[in-house]
């Protein structure tokens, strides 16, 4: 899609988490803009706070935003140990912008990513977007079950 810059953050996002730098390194809020793609557009991140995703990118191997002018249109991040395993988290992209190619091209940059390249296997949780990765590769575990233990209030 025309108009659309993706930019592949250094690990842990510093650009983007001290000086909120977008395209062309300018600085324009990013946080605020990653705040507001992912209140609205995200359903299991809305109401993080700033310094909740301060936390959050600094902790990420791998940070993949995109942006259409000022806006912040598409975001995804992923962990790794650069060997045997990687997690991608958080994959939004606007709905305005949906079905259109861009959460292909976020998926793509995260899996071309030198940390992510050449691990094992790469993981994904999904309540509601299977179909969307298993187009891009990425099959059922069945032979493997999801286990999860509540914290916090959430
Ligand atoms: C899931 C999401 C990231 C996909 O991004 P997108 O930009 O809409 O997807 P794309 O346009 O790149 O789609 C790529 C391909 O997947 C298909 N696809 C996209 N979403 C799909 C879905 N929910 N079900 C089935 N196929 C889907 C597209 O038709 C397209 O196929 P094509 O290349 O043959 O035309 C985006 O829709 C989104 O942010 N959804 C809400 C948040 C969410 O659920 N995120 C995932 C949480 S883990």
């Amino acid at each position: 899609m025309a108009g659309i810059n993706l930019i592949k953050h250094a690990p842990g996002a510093p650009g983007l988490r001290f000086l909120g730098l977008g395209p062309g390194l300018m600085p324009i809020r990013g946080m605020l803009k990653l705040k507001l793609l992912l209140d609205k557009h995200a359903f299991w991140a809305d109401g993080r706070t700033n310094a909740q995703l301060r936390i959050l990118l600094s902790q990420s191997t791998v940070v993949v935003s995109l942006w259409r002018g000022k806006r912040m249109v598409g975001f995804g991040r992923a962990t790794s140990d650069k060997v045997f395993r990687a997690v991608l988290w958080d994959v939004v992209v606007a709905g305005d912008l949906q079905g259109r190619g861009l959460g292909r091209k976020v998926i793509e940059a995260l899996l071309n990513a030198p940390a992510i390249r050449n691990v094992e296997r790469v993981y994904l949780m999904t309540s509601q977007s299977a179909e969307f990765y298993q187009q891009l590769g990425f099959e059922n575990a069945n032979s493997q079950k999801l286990l999860l233990k509540k914290q916090l209030s959430n």
